[in-house]
């Protein structure tokens, strides 16, 4: 095509065209509902509110039937989050719903930290859903999504004001999930003091600039209802799973020695807007913005915090082929640094090694030689010792033959002088000799 043709077929308006007869292209929507019905909704609620505050009893009012309920300590060392998962069915639409129980809330004297467990779960699950989308083959079809649509923040039903742990916990959170207010037991509360009360939260929250869920305005079909909503937050709620009879009705209700607070009776609680607001209205939007709000912000944060961006630092755009090839060559320059920082580190270790070795060698060394002459020294003493009494040995062996002889030569004379007189005089004689020879041999020893 010529570049004038292009130009020209880009400036035509856009065209009408009527059909001839029916296509069948009207029936999307209703392919639509028909898949998400075959495929089923999650839904996830968590509740935030001090231990008591009466959060199992209103989830049991709200869906109209009985969950788990398991009382929580007072003890609890910190708070914990317990979640539990049950397959609802109305009509023929399949809700997997998930209730999320912040156990433990508020019960702790050093309270600073109450509100991070609640922010890591929902962290968690955000980066759970990012995990299964970063897959190579994900299954986000069958995925179940954990992420939290809502948070019911329980509200103490004191008449005063917020109290500072209420303040931090929501602030904490308004940027991870949707708030939705409510004043628990609003039974206990006169109705002057809630008209008061409800007027100083919201004050209180905008004071502090906690952003809660605002009912969405933009949809004609629930505007003007969303809007009135949007007035009567907080909402003050009563639960109770009890049945009483109210003129020939069974309702549920409290009783009360001077009356019968109705639950789903307007004139009561705000229950029935709550029911009407978050379930019948609203759920869809809750879920789209959890995806589309919440989970963006932690996907954009989480992916920035990895080095991803849309654009680069002239403010063009870079493709994710191009972040990726950056940050490959960064993290090989990296890497190459490292090896060459470990190589010399290896280097310089061996030449202290070495070093050190030598050394040892030749401390060794000196001390073989010492211990060489040490020994050299004791083998010449050995020596000289060996040498002198061998002389010793030769000197005696010689006076042992001198003995020997003049014993041989006494005895010869004896034989030949038969008297014994002369026999006595000639012995004296004899030892005499004997002793003058023995003399004379001690003085020759050196
Ligand atoms: P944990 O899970 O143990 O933290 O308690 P919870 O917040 O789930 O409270 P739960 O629903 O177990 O209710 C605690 C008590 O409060 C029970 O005796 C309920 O009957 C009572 N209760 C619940 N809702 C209301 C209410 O709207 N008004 C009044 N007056 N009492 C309520
Ligand atoms: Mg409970």
């Amino acid at each position: 095509m010529a570049a004038t043709d292009l130009e020209r077929f880009s400036n035509e308006e856009k065209r009408n065209l009527s059909l001839g007869g029916h296509v069948g292209f009207d029936s999307l929507p209703d392919q639509l509902v028909s898949k998400s019905v075959t495929q089923g909704f999650s839904f996830n609620i968590l509740c935030v509110g001090e231990t008591g505050i009466g959060k199992s009893t209103l989830m049991n009012t709200l869906f109209n039937t009985t969950f788990e309920t398991e009382e929580a300590s007072h003890y609890e060392s910190a708070v914990r989050l317990r979640p539990r998962t049950y397959d609802l069915q109305e009509s023929n639409v399949h809700l997997k719903l998930t209730i999320v129980d912040a156990v433990g809330f508020g019960d702790q004297i050093n309270k600073d930290e109450s509100y991070r467990p609640i922010v890591e779960y929902i962290d968690t699950q955000f980066e759970n859903y990012l995990q299964e989308e970063l897959k190579i083959r994900r299954s986000l079809f069958n995925y179940h999504d954990t992420r939290i649509h809502v948070c019911l923040y329980f509200i103490t039903p004191t008449g005063h004001s917020l109290k500072s742990l209420d303040l931090v916990t929501m602030k904490k959170l308004d940027s991870k999930v949707n708030i939705i207010p409510i004043i628990a037991k609003a039974d206990t509360i006169s109705k002057s003091e809630l008209h008061k009360f409800k007027i100083k939260i919201m004050s209180e929250l905008v004071s502090n600039g906690v952003q809660i869920y605002q009912f969405p305005t933009d949809d004609e079909a629930v505007a003007e209802i969303n809007s009135v909503m949007n007035a009567h937050l907080p909402f003050a709620v009563v639960g109770s799973t009890e049945e009483v009879k109210v003129g020939n009705k069974l309702v549920r209700a409290r009783q009360y020695p001077w009356g019968v607070v109705q639950v789903e009776n307007e004139s009561h609680c705000d229950f029935v807007k709550l029911r009407e607001m978050l379930i019948r209205v609203n759920m869809e939007d809750l879920r789209e913005q959890t995806h589309t709000r919440h989970y963006e912000l932690y996907r954009r944060c989480k992916l920035e915090e990895m080095g991803f961006k849309d654009t680069d630092p002239d403010n063009q755009p870079f493709s994710l082929q191009e972040t990726y090839e950056t940050k490959r060559k960064e993290f090989l320059g990296e890497l190459q640094r490292k090896e060459e920082e470990m190589r010399q580190m290896f280097v310089n270790k061996v030449k202290e090694t070495e070093a050190e070795l030598k050394e040892k060698e030749r401390e060794l060394h000196e001390k073989f030689e010492h211990l060489k002459r040490i020994h050299q020294e004791e083998k010449r003493k050995v020596e000289e010792k060996r040498k002198e009494l061998e002389d010793e040995m030769n000197a005696f062996n010689r006076r042992k033959v001198a003995v020997e002889t003049l014993q041989s030569q006494s005895l010869q004379a004896t034989s030949q002088q038969p008297l014994k007189k002369d026999k006595d005089k000639k012995k004296a004689g004899w030892w005499r000799g004997f002793l003058s020879l023995l003399m004379m041999a001690r003085k020759k020893r050196p």
